[in-house]
């Protein structure tokens, strides 16, 4: 059965010592908790490996929220795959809308990221969404369809099994305008027949696929009763221990 996980994406927020707070804060508040979901918090690079020595990841797994496209060398300012997981961190969100966006990745350069991501046992949390105009004009499932051919589609179904899928509209991210548990949940029901389409019915009914996008603790629990929404990718409510919590105990 595939899991159902919420990940916090903190983004370019909290310096080091907000973040190692707020890390433990979670971590606290998880000790007890019996969660029905994977938990995972996906952190600037700065601050994974303080974090790292803080929680306890059976109980709260570690992420980078990006990875460079090469292993090593001269490519000043970036951040590789081996780096990341040297500081034990286990998860890494890729092709984040964001990182599309505003840093010209494209499917090319998420192809190897990827691959690099696997090799270095590294959990992608690889993200797909159109923007609102691809919602408007009807093109939606076609856009989503061609970013998850390309960039994915030439895994081996073992590797694609090791892939989280987060669909994230790019017109609900940090606008507080959540897509409707419908919308999600088509578009959770179509990704997951794509994935059928070239991986077969069980690797599809086994790849984990988040929604992300204005999720908060009052609309979690509708987003994730849907069948084929398995969890959250958490933006601004991540910031906070109690809502993110908030949206974890939605399930
Ligand atoms: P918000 O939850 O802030 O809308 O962000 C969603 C997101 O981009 C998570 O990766």
């Amino acid at each position: 059965m595939r899991k159902k996980i919420v990940a916090g994406n903190w983004k370019m927020n909290t310096t080091l010592q907000e973040g190692v707070a707020l890390a433990k804060e979670v971590n606290e508040a998880l000790k007890g908790a019996e969660p029905k979901c994977d938990v995972v918090i996906a952190v600037p690079f700065t601050h994974l490996a303080s974090i790292n020595a803080v929680i306890d990841q059976n109980k709260l797994g570690l992420g980078a929220e990006n990875c460079a496209d090469h292993k090593s060398g001269a490519y000043t300012g970036e951040v590789s795959a081996p780096m990341v997981a040297s500081t034990g961190a286990t998860y890494v969100i890729l092709g984040h809308s964001e990182r599309r966006q505003y840093y010209g990745e494209t499917s090319e350069i998420l192809k190897e990221k990827v691959a690099l991501a696997l090799e270095n046992k590294l959990t992608p949390i690889f993200c797909i969404g159109e923007v609102l105009e691809e919602r408007e004009n009807g093109t939606y499932n076609d856009v989503v369809k061609k970013q998850i051919e390309e960039a994915l589609f030439n895994l081996s179904a073992e590797d694609f099994g090791k892939i989280i899928l987060a669909y994230e509209p790019v017109w609900a991210i940090g606008t507080g305008k959540t897509a409707t548990d419908d919308q999600a949940e088509d578009m959770h029901a179509f990704i997951r027949g794509v994935i059928a389409d070239r991986y077969g019915k069980e690797v599809a009914e086994n790849t984990s696929i988040l929604y992300g996008g204005s999720c908060k603790p009052s609309n979690a629990p509708q987003l994730f009763a849907k069948p084929d929404v398995d969890g959250g990718l958490i933006g601004g409510a991540s910031l906070d221990a109690e809502s993110f919590m908030g949206i974890v105990n939605a399930f």
